[in-house]
């Protein structure tokens, strides 16, 4: 499983670049203006060169004609941006006109098999079941994660499975195991999967 950074925060993309294991970047509108982006272009770009892998970049317009228009202007900023288009109808038609320009599409917001299956049909090349949301209802939202990795694994399916609204360590451990392609993580979680009370007091014992 690879791991993707979900954070608008430059110098959290910075650190993070640093350890080697973090291999793309996902943003989305409340992570960005969480980081009072006043020029959104140059926010994105900056992002997208602090690291090699793909950066998914949410459209923040409604309706098929602005979504295409607005995703296709995104996609110029960089080499790297990935686009996120919300799991709904428009974003079906939005998604099957981006993959046929080449564009690489991230179906976000997606809370079902049947919306991850029907993003993977329009060509997405990743697609973001919720996790921690749909947890917060009452779901199990990595049972989603596992019935879709299953599903697309038995259809040959080759859209990538990111696990995303990741919020603690644990999300880490099941999403591995229910064989996610991505787990997206906040910067606290990723500090939160190296560290081991028992590696720090090993290390204190050995160096006394
Ligand atoms: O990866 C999606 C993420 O940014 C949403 O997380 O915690 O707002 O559900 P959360």
């Amino acid at each position: 499983m690879r791991i993707f950074l979900d954070t608008a925060d430059i110098n959290q993309i910075r650190q993070a670049a640093k350890f080697g294991v973090v291999s793309g970047v996902t943003t989305n509108p409340s992570l960005v203006s969480k980081e009072g982006v006043t020029d959104y272009e140059a926010t994105i770009k900056e992002i997208c060169a602090s690291i090699s892998g793909p950066v998914s970049v949410e459209v923040v317009v409604e309706g098929v004609k602005a979504m295409v228009e607005q995703a296709r202007l995104i996609s110029t900023w960089a080499p790297n941006v990935t686009i996120k288009i919300p799991a709904t109808s428009e974003g079906l038609t939005v998604t099957t006109e981006l993959a046929k320009d080449g564009i690489k599409v991230n179906f976000t917001l997606c809370f079902s098999l049947n919306q991850a299956l029907l993003g993977a049909l329009a060509c997405a090349a990743y697609i973001s079941p919720f996790v921690g949301r749909l947890d917060d209802v009452g779901h199990d939202g990595m049972q989603v994660v596992k019935d879709i990795v299953d599903v697309f694994k038995h259809y040959q399916l080759s859209t990538e499975v990111i696990a995303a609204s990741i919020r603690h360590p644990q999300h880490c451990v099941t999403a591995t195991k229910a064989g996610a392609h991505i787990a997206t993580v906040p910067y606290s979680v990723l500090m939160q999967m190296i560290r081991h009370p028992l590696t720090d007091i090993g290390v204190d014992r050995f160096l006394a």
